[in-house]
């Protein structure tokens, strides 16, 4: 087909850049730069400034305007390098000053990120934005492993939780600290971001809402990247599996049974078959 079916169309005035968002809140993806939506690729290659997280992986950031300045503001593990508070003022300092920032995540930003408050922050300072969806890591996990989160006869609902212990709970269920719903049917697969390293806790915390013990596990680390690693295991068994490097999740639930999961050559994918 002719790439311009339409030759008379006159080109379009441009838009004035008044009238395109200051700020963007934009999803990484899981690691793998060719998960980034291409609306993520134009906007990065666009910014004037970047504001990333730690799970941001150095082949997205390549990715970014060699124009831009790039800024790691995460939060994880080591020296603290902004307080949410730093990162609004941040975005809305360099908005005002009539720049285009990028606030980059890992995976989507809108699930477990701060995306909700830096929009209200970014919406008390009257500063315009946007949201650029990402791939959500175990969207990215489960591709690599080659199941369905919602197999059609196995798993008729996804729930995603956060293995962060949460302030109150007063449920009275093992691991009742855990942000969970106070039963799981065993047709729901569940997504665990931020599993931490106490997986006695989080095995306690899936019986005691009604999980089979040998309901199958996959620890995913690294997903989408050239350091996957995965280790499958049970609830029963989970308490004895390797932790893996973060960032990790895990997803339980009949879809990531043995006989699901896609084989591979990978040395990652090796480990899996010797501890099936
Ligand atoms: C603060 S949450 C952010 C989640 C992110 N917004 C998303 O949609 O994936 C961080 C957690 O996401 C998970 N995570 C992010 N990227 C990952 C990856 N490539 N492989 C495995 N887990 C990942 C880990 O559980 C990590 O502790």
């Amino acid at each position: 087909l002719p790439r311009n079916p339409n030759p008379v169309a006159l080109p379009q005035p441009p838009i004035p850049d008044s009238c395109f968002p200051r700020v963007y809140l934009v999803g990484a993806g899981p690691g793998d730069p060719e998960l980034l939506t291409l609306k993520a690729l134009d906007v990065l290659g666009r910014a004037d400034v970047v504001l990333h997280d730690d799970l941001v992986t150095p082949q997205v950031l390549a990715k970014v305007s060699p124009k831009a300045s790039v800024f790691r503001v995460g939060k994880r593990c080591g020296p603290k390098r902004a307080s949410q508070e730093e990162i609004h003022a941040l975005m809305v300092a360099y908005a005002r000053g009539g720049l285009r920032v990028v606030r980059l995540q890992g995976g989507d930003p809108v699930i477990f990120g701060r995306a909700g408050e830096e929009v209200r922050a970014l919406r008390e300072a009257g500063v315009d934005f946007e949201i650029v969806p990402g791939v959500t890591s175990p969207l990215g996990a489960a591709a690599r492993a080659g199941i369905a989160l919602t197999e059609r006869g196995v798993a008729s609902s996804v729930i995603f939780l956060t293995g962060h212990p949460r302030v109150h709970d007063p449920s009275g269920l093992a691991g009742s600290d855990l942000a969970w719903p106070s039963s799981i049917r065993p047709d729901t697969t569940v997504v665990i971001y931020m599993p931490g390293d106490d997986y006695a806790l989080l095995a306690g915390g899936l019986s005691a809402r009604g999980l089979d013990p040998e309901t199958p596990c996959l620890i995913v680390s690294s997903a989408s990247t050239a350091c996957e690693q995965v280790h499958l295991s049970t609830v029963r068994e989970l308490p004895r599996a390797p932790q893996l490097p973060s960032p990790k999740l895990l997803i339980v639930g009949q879809v990531v049974a043995p006989d699901r999961l896609r084989q591979r050559e990978e040395s990652a994918w090796a480990y899996l078959s010797t501890a099936v």
